[in-house]
C-alpha cells in the first residue's frame, strides 16, 4: 500500500498540489475542504485523469477527515488567499482560526503525521499548527522559502540570460516584506552574483522578489498565486517522502539558531524522512543577519496577535 498526502483545502494552492502530487505516482492522496462536493469533486477529476496522464495514485475528496487517516505527510492550505490592497498579515485573525480548527481535527486522525503549513501568514501559522499540535518543531514546517527563493532565481536568471538551473539562491526570514534575500551566498555557476549584476539592480531583484506575491496578486484581482506555491510545496513533499537530505529553505521554529530564540522564521534545513533533520546555518554578512533580525521581530509581532 502506498503511503498517503492530505491537502487541507481544494482551493488554488491545495488542488494545484494534489495534482502535482498524483502526478509523481508515489503516493496516494486525499483532498479535504470544508466547502461540501469541492474536494470530492475535484479529487474525482484528478483520479480520472490518471488513465490519460499515467499515475496509479489514489485521489479521493471529502468534508470528512476520515479520508486522511494514516498519512503520512498533512499540507494545510485551507484559509483565505489575498486581494489586492491585503497584506498577508491581514489574514491573521480569519486564518488562524481556520488552522487552528484543521491541525486539531488532522491530529485526530493521523497523529504521526508531518505537517506543512501553507496558510498566510505563514510563519504566524505554522507558530500556531506547532502549539495546537504539540508536534516537535522538526514535524511542523512552513512553506514559503522554496517560493521566495524560485521567484529570486527567475528573476535573476531573466536578468542574466541563463538558466534557473544556473542559479544558486537562498531568500530567508519571514514570508513578508521584510523577508531576506542573501547576495553573499547568491552564484551562478559558482560565480558571486555581486560580480555579475551592478548593486543598484540586484536590489532591484531583490525588491521585485519581496513584492513577487503581491505582484501576481495585482494581474489576479480575486486571488493569490498558487502554481509556483503548488510546486514549491511538492517540492517539499517529495524530499520528505524520498528522504532526499535535501537542504531547502524552510519556515521552522528556531531554538537559537542563527541567534533567534522561540520564533518562526525561514532558514534552510535539511528533509528528509524525519521531517526537518537539521537546520543550516550558513554565514551571512552583518547586513543580512541585523536583516533576518528585523524579519523575525515583525513575525513575532504578528504572532503576539495570536495571544
Ligand atoms: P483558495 O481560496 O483558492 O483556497 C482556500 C480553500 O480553503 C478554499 O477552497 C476554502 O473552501 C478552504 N477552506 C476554508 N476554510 C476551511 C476549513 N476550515 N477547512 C477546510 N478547508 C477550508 O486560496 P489559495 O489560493 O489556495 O490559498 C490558500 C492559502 O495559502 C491562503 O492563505 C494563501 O494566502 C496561502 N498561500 C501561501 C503561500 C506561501 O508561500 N506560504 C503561497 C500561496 C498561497
Ligand atoms: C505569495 O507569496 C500570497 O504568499 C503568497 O504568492
Amino acid at each position: 500500500m502506498r503511503d498517503k498526502v492530505s491537502v487541507i483545502g481544494a482551493g488554488n494552492v491545495g488542488a494545484t498540489l494534489a495534482q502535482r502530487l498524483a502526478e509523481l505516482d508515489l503516493v496516494d492522496v486525499a483532498l479535504v475542504d470544508v466547502v461540501e462536493g469541492l474536494a470530492e469533486g475535484k479529487a474525482l477529476d484528478l483520479l480520472e485523469a490518471g488513465p490519460v496522464v499515467g499515475y496509479d495514485s489514489q485521489v479521493v475528496g471529502s468534508t470528512d477527515y476520515a479520508i486522511t487517516d494514516g498519512s503520512r505527510l498533512v499540507v494545510i492550505t485551507s484559509g483565505l488567499a489575498r486581494k489586492p490592497g491585503m497584506s498577508r498579515d491581514d489574514l491573521v485573525t480569519a486564518n488562524a482560526k481556520i488552522v487552528g480548527e484543521v491541525t486539531t481535527a488532522v491530529m485526530e486522525h493521523s497523529p504521526d503525521a508531518i505537517l506543512i503549513i501553507v496558510t498566510n501568514p505563514l510563519d504566524v501559522m505554522t507558530e500556531l499548527a506547532l502549539r495546537v499540535s504539540g508536534l516537535p518543531r522538526t514535524r511542523v514546517i512552513g512553506m514559503a522559502g522554496v517560493l521566495d527563493t524560485a521567484r529570486f532565481r527567475t528573476f535573476l536568471a531573466a536578468e542574466l540570460r541563463v538558466s534557473v538551473r544556473s542559479v544558486e539562491a537562498y531568500v530567508l526570514g519571514g514570508h513578508g516584506d521584510s523577508m531576506v534575500p542573501l547576495r553573499a551566498v547568491t552564484t551562478v555557476a559558482g560565480v558571486p552574483i555581486g560580480r555579475l549584476i551592478a548593486p543598484e539592480r540586484l536590489e532591484e531583484v531583490v525588491q521585485r522578489t519581496r513584492d513577487g506575491g503581491a505582484e501576481i496578486v495585482r494581474h489576479l484581482k480575486t486571488g493569490s498565486a498558487f502554481y509556483a506555491p503548488s510546486a514549491s510545496a511538492a517540492q517539499m513533499v517529495e524530499a520528505i517522502l524520498l528522504d532526499r537530505g535535501q537542504i531547502l529553505p524552510c519556515a521552522i521554529h528556531l531554538e537559537g539558531e542563527y541567534g533567534l530564540d522561540g520564533v518562526v522564521v525561514g532558514v534552510p534545513v535539511k528533509l528528509g524522512t524525519a521531517g526537518v533533520e537539521e537546520v543550516i546555518e550558513v554565514e551571512l554578512t552583518p547586513a543580512e543577519r541585523a536583516e533576518l533580525v528585523r524579519s523575525a521581530e515583525a513575525v513575532r509581532e504578528t504572532i503576539a496577535v495570536l495571544g
